[in-house]
């Protein structure tokens, strides 16, 4: 299938569900205001990846936590591919050094915006094209 859509009403803030699209796990999680202000008190220096490696937005976009996130407005929602950029373990939730996610095949750390932050992934994990089709439907694709 080219795109799904993931009713999402279920989540309240600080719960996650992964769903699956082109083979891959994908991390929808609802977040919690603490961890947007978390991930939003990160100097954009303090980044080993500071590009935002968002489908839906500029190539080249800084990796804000704005920029991470489902937008404007939806800033408690990221929705990520669940493939460590390292060697593509599948990371795990809510583990590791900065809250976010886990990687335990080598020691990736992502923080809550799913930014890598410690280990030898390189990238952040990778937003992918989705959108908001109602309050409560994500189309992934
Ligand atoms: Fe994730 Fe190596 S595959 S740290």
């Amino acid at each position: 299938l080219a795109s799904i859509e993931v009713d999402v009403s279920s989540l309240t803030p600080g719960m996650s569900l992964t769903a699956k699209w082109r083979g891959k796990p994908i991390f929808i999680r609802n977040r919690t205001d603490k961890e947007v202000e978390e991930a939003k008190a990160v100097a954009l220096s303090d980044l080993k990846d500071p590009v935002a490696r968002n489908a839906n937005v500029a190539a080249d976009a800084e990796a804000t936590d704005l920029e991470r996130s489902a937008g404007e407005g939806k800033e408690n929602w990221i929705v990520m591919i669940g493939s460590c950029t390292h060697l593509g373990c599948v990371p795990l939730g809510q583990a590791g050094d900065f809250g976010g996610w886990f990687c335990p095949c080598h020691g990736s750390h992502y923080d809550t915006a799913g930014r890598i932050r410690k280990g030898p992934a390189p990238e952040n994990l990778a937003v992918p094209t989705f959108s908001f089709v109602s309050d409560t439907v994500i189309k992934i694709g």
